[in-house]
């Protein structure tokens, strides 16, 4: 089992250790539920560090609906044994006591590229993503620290806040993690009933489907637009909350493709957010 690690204070003491020794430090923060996607993320730390530590911590300032905080799935147990059978040397679990111990004051703040895709559904919910970001950063201060693509924004909004604030820490995204059907692993997944979980793959063959007429040489996003929204309307369950073809760097919205842009969708599928996105670099230059 990985060595589970509460506090902050211990963690520093075990971490300052290792560091004198010279070993690489790899983090993957997460908030538990583990499934296939966080594995790639602990697979492609233990390749590249000496020492991989995955945070697990359900971080209440993040959640912009109390139900979801609440809903939130919380196994530890399991996750531990996942975390094993990734090569996880560390488990920082923190209370939420311990990681504010009072109603913090300060916090991150990237404006610019929370203002469209999820960001303008989802209200503070990046200040706290990239506030506790932050915090484990500086609490962990590893050589490396991995995210997923299936959260672009995510990525993208802790990628310029490590730019701006000076991190020394290497971002390394790592690739979206699917189920054969084409549908993004995620843990709200869990929540999908079987009729839910049939029609939850037509986001990702939306994506594709855009995907294809931009590599066939469509340039207008309004075409494109046109003739892949009618997928998912069809789908009665399904309500769509956007579908975006922003510029990958700024997320903000094209009118053309030319160049490297990132298309994304999120929709609900009943009382399911499912979100999803596909990169295509390079493209129409
Ligand atoms: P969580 O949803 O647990 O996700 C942890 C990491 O796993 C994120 O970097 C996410 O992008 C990645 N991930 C999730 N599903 C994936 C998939 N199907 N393929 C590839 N990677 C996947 O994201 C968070 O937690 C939190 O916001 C956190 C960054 C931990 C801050 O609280």
């Amino acid at each position: 089992m990985p060595e589970v690690i509460s506090e902050i204070a211990s963690l520093r003491v075990r971490l300052e250790d290792l560091r004198r020794k010279n070993r690489s430090i790899g983090l993957v923060p997460t908030m538990g539920a583990l499934h296939a996607g966080h594995a790639a993320l602990m697979h492609a730390a233990r390749r590249e560090n000496d020492v991989v530590v995955i945070s697990i911590f359900v971080n209440p300032l993040q959640f912009d609906r109390p139900e979801d905080l609440e809903a939130y799935p919380r196994t530890m147990e399991d996750d531990l044994r996942v975390a094993q059978d990734c090569g996880v040397d560390i488990a920082f679990v923190p209370t939420a006591a311990e990681l504010y111990p009072r109603e913090p004051a300060a916090f991150v703040d990237v404006p610019a590229l929370t203002t469209y895709l999820c960001g303008q559904f989802r209200p503070g919910h990046f200040r706290g993503v990239a506030t506790v970001v932050m915090k484990l950063l500086n609490t962990v201060q590893p050589d490396r620290v991995y995210f997923g693509q299936k959260d672009a924004q995510q990525l993208a909004v802790i990628r310029r806040m490590v730019q701006d604030l000076n991190v020394p820490t290497a971002i390394v995204p790592v690739p979206t993690v699917r189920e054969p059907d084409g549908l993004a692993i995620s843990s709200r997944n869990k929540h999908l009933s079987v009729e839910q979980r049939q029609v939850a793959p037509v986001l990702s063959r939306a994506l594709d489907a855009a995907l294809r007429l931009i590599e066939n040489g469509e340039r207008s996003v309004a075409t494109i637009r046109d003739r892949v929204l009618p997928l998912l309307a069809q789908c009665p369950q399904v309500r769509v909350e956007y579908f975006e073809i922003v510029d990958v760097e700024t997320l903000v919205p094209v009118m053309s493709v030319n160049g490297p842009v990132l298309i994304a969708g999120a929709m609900w599928v009943g009382s399911t957010r499912l979100i999803d996105n596909v990169l295509l670099e390079g493209e129409g230059e």
